[in-house]
């Protein structure tokens, strides 16, 4: 599959997990792309232009990765997914990451605005991976992330 990563990372937390699922993709026989939005100004809403809107037309599947902001989606992938014509036919999942580990404080809410975003575009969705960023639970829960996000396929 022609695989595309579509990846906001502020502080390069996100980007270093994405980094890890092209390799783990590529090992699986993938053909993997990282394309980064990018924005002029603050990542707050309707404080942001997005300078580079990655395309989704190459893609059979596709990443969307981001960092949760104030127990919610980072506004700018959240501005992203909104903007994007249709996903019809293409088959995506999720990559989040966040700093805190309590299940209220924005990792599942975020996922499922991802996924209501790209619903609305008739995306086909697969799974998705939430990895927290604190010391203790990083490099387990990014290991579970990256575990199902790269087993993932449209047959499954
Ligand atoms: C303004 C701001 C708000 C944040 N809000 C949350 C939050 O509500 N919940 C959480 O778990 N982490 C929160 N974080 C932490 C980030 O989600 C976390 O550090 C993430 O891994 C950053 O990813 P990045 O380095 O790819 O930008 C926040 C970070 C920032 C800068």
């Amino acid at each position: 599959m022609k695989i595309g990563l579509i990846v906001f990372s502020q502080t390069g937390h996100t980007m270093s997990v994405v980094d890890k699922l092209k390799d783990r993709l590529m090992g699986a026989g993938h053909q993997v792309q990282i394309d980064p939005i990018a924005i002029q100004g603050d990542a707050a809403p309707g404080k942001f232009e997005l300078t580079h809107q990655p395309e989704t037309d190459p893609y059979d599947g596709i990443v969307f990765a981001s960092p949760v902001q104030a127990f919610s989606l980072n506004p700018v992938m959240k501005h992203y997914l909104e903007g994007l014509s249709s996903l019809k036919g293409k088959s995506v999942a999720f990559l989040v990451t966040k700093q805190l580990s309590s299940h209220w404080t924005g990792g599942n809410r975020a996922v499922s605005m991802m996924k209501t975003a790209c619903l609305a575009k008739e995306a086909d969705i697969l799974g998705s991976g939430i990895v927290v960023w604190k010391e203790t639970k990083r490099a387990v829960t990014e290991e579970e992330a990256l575990n199902h996000l790269a087993q993932l396929s449209p047959g499954n």
